[in-house]
């Protein structure tokens, strides 16, 4: 249930339009874990990174429905691009449906199969200079996965560029006296101490739901 928290800050933010309105519908109806989407202020404030970096060139982990792919593309500017990467196919028709509705088909590739398969081939691509590095970086797919991830983001991300993660708080058990020992939070608690050790990176985690750490790959 939404808390009295959540209503108030959704209230009192830019609403989002048509096409997300549909997304969020269609991802209540048509999917298990509703849950999962990001909704209207996170996904107003990933709009809003991508306009205050003037990112053109977007990498996400983890696309789902595609309510965070259309919410960052709304913020790019002409000819500004995202790759968005997600496992499950049966999502894939009606990814395709929101990306059209927003009128974003152009500026989205879906990337359908495992992350770590496809970081492998982008960041070949990268390093053989047939590919540019990406400007930003959303990483919201499986949290067991995440120091896998940050290991190729590392050399992805241009100098200067941000990587986000989302769930880094994980409903709070991140900060339990005793780390709860399941396999996500495990991943989850790796991952924040390699990034806040990590020299190359400076870090800050936002409590908006359930954490955001703003990554920035220094120059
Ligand atoms: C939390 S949801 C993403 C939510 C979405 N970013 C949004 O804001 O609406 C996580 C997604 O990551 C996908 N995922 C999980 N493991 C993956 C993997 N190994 N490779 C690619 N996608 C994966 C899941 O299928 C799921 O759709």
């Amino acid at each position: 249930m939404e808390s009295a928290q959540d209503k108030y800050l959704r209230s009192h933010t830019t609403p989002q339009g048509e096409a997300l309105s549909w997304i969020e519908k269609q991802t209540n109806i048509k999917t298990n874990f509703p849950q999962m989407l990001s909704g209207a202020v996170q996904g107003r404030l990933l709009t809003m990174i991508v306009q205050m970096m003037r990112a053109e060139r977007v990498l996400e982990i983890g696309c789902f429905t595609g309510y965070s792919s259309v919410a960052m593309a709304g913020g790019l500017p002409e000819g500004g691009h995202i790759d968005t990467l997600e496992i499950n196919d049966e999502l894939e028709d009606l990814i395709r449906e929101g990306f059209r509705r927003a009128g974003f088909d152009d500026r989205i590739t879906l990337h359908i199969g495992d992350a770590k398969m496809t970081l492998a081939g982008l960041s070949a691509e990268i390093e053989r200079g047939i590919r540019q590095p990406y400007d930003l970086v959303y990483m919201d797919a499986n949290k067991r996965e995440y120091c896998d991830y940050f290991s190729y983001l590392i050399g992805m991300v241009r100098p200067g560029g941000f990587i986000l993660a989302d769930d880094v708080l994980w409903d709070g058990k991140l900060y339990e006296e005793k780390l709860p020992v399941d396999r996500q939070t495990q991943g989850i608690a790796k991952f924040n101490d390699m990034v806040a050790s990590d020299d190359r990176v400076e870090v800050v985690i936002l409590p908006l739901r359930d954490g955001l750490s703003i990554i920035r790959r220094k120059p």
